[in-house]
């Protein structure tokens, strides 16, 4: 089975993480816009122009210090520019309040930076609660965003952050971001306290937000690898947020304007294209299913009519929750696995489905789509394949 090939970049000609909803984003504009910092001989921004489109992901890299983070903060005015303008979809963000600020633009760090002694729900309701929505609004509005960042809201709306994984409380920190439904939302260094499975899980699943919400997302890493992969464009910056290019993952990697951009994004970015291809353009497999409470019986013998060995099993909707040989589906009937299971959303990188096949004892991997839903198995020789056919382009 080909997944969704309306949504690959050849194809549509627009970059590959947005396509699927409505844009709901706004457009943001710097214009000449400077912060000096008192006491600073040089600026932290000498003077920065730019554009980013509305419902696009842009993410600004650079080394530490050259001003992504004050460039970032200057656009909700948790930092104040010394000059320059800056407009949100048409509208100077001077000319507003905090609290428009805050219904227009979300923000996420590091983290989730959340009130400790505050639960999962009040942490999520910070900002409609300072919008002045009721009740029932607020709990019906953080149930929704707990599903959608993959938290089950019966299990953690009363949860305490210290109750929480990183990776959980990263995702609390999202549902944060998204409250209020802005536009846009401002993410410094959000995956950069979790570990490396966990930040691709993250990273996977903000792809996955965004292909339903297109907001216009301005994200700060100081990692290549994570800009390339979740970048619609990528904002390469210098010392005192000089640009040094802004462009495609694509064209960066295979045309950088200059040696500073050359030596950030790398030598190995012949290899680095493997982060641009994903999961959803190769070729998946189909493996026999089952759901939680099936006959044991019946659900081996559809496997061995199929002539296969392992089987994907789902809960109730439509979520893997396990891939089993046959020999360890054990009683009446199918329940749910112990061993918990890595799943590829469909928009991880090739590098990272490597990485996960590589830790399977079936070499390969259960690939999901939105809201975590069943797509198929990518393996080794899908993925072996696909690269030959690169090549075979590129010769
Ligand atoms: N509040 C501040 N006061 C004075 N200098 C600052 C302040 N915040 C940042 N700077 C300086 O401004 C420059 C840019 O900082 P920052 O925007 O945080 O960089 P980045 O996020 O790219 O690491 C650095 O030289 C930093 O030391
Ligand atoms: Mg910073």
């Amino acid at each position: 089975m080909t997944t969704a090939p309306d949504l690959t970049k050849d194809e549509q000609g627009e970059p590959s993480s947005t396509g699927g909803g409505e844009v709901s984003g706004a457009e943001i504009v710097l214009r000449d816009v400077v912060k000096q910092y008192p006491g600073q001989k040089t600026p932290a921004v000498q003077s920065l122009s730019l554009t980013i489109p509305a419902g696009e992901i842009v993410m600004f890299v650079g080394p530490s210090g050259c001003g992504k983070t004050t460039s970032l903060k200057m656009i909700n005015r948790l930092i104040e520019p010394t000059s320059g303008t800056i407009l949100i979809d048409g509208q100077d963000v001077k000319q507003q309040s905090q609290t428009e600020l805050r219904r227009r633009v979300g923000y996420v760090i590091q983290g989730g930076s959340l009130f400790p002694h505050m639960t999962v729900t009040k942490n999520i309701a910070i900002v409609p609660k300072l919008l002045g929505w009721d009740a029932d609004r607020i709990s019906t509005r953080v149930d929704e965003l707990l599903d959608l960042v993959g938290l089950d809201p019966e299990r953690y709306r009363d949860r305490y952050p210290r109750e929480l994984s990183g990776g959980q409380q990263q995702r609390v920190g999202v549902a944060r971001g998204l409250a209020a439904d802005p536009p846009v939302i401002l993410m410094d260094e959000p995956f950069g306290a979790v570990d490396p499975i966990t930040r691709q899980r993250l990273q996977d699943e903000l792809l996955s937000i965004q292909r339903e919400l297109r907001k216009t997302i301005v994200c700060v890493t100081h990692d290549i690898d994570e800009a390339i992969k979740l970048g619609d464009r990528i904002l390469i910056l210098q010392e005192g947020a000089q640009v040094a290019q802004y462009d495609t993952p694509e064209v960066v990697l295979s045309a950088p304007a200059n040696d500073f951009v050359a030596d950030f994004v790398g030598a190995g970015s012949s290899l680095k294209a493997l982060s641009l291809a994903r999961v959803n353009e190769v070729e998946l497999r189909q493996e026999v299913t089952a759901t939680i409470g099936e006959s044991t019986a019946e659900v081996r013998k559809r496997v061995e009519d199929a002539g296969s060995r392992s089987v994907v099993v789902l809960d109730g909707r439509g979520r893997p929750r396990g891939w089993p040989w046959l020999r360890q589906l054990k009683g009446e009937t199918i329940v749910e696995p112990t061993e918990d299971l890595v799943n590829l959303d469909q928009r991880a990188t090739l590098n990272d489905a490597l990485d996960t096949m590589l830790s399977s004892s079936h070499g390969g991997a259960v690939v999901t789509g939105d809201r975590d839903q069943y797509l198929g198995v990518v393996d080794f020789d899908a993925v072996t394949a696909y690269i030959r056919n690169l090549e075979a382009e590129h010769e």
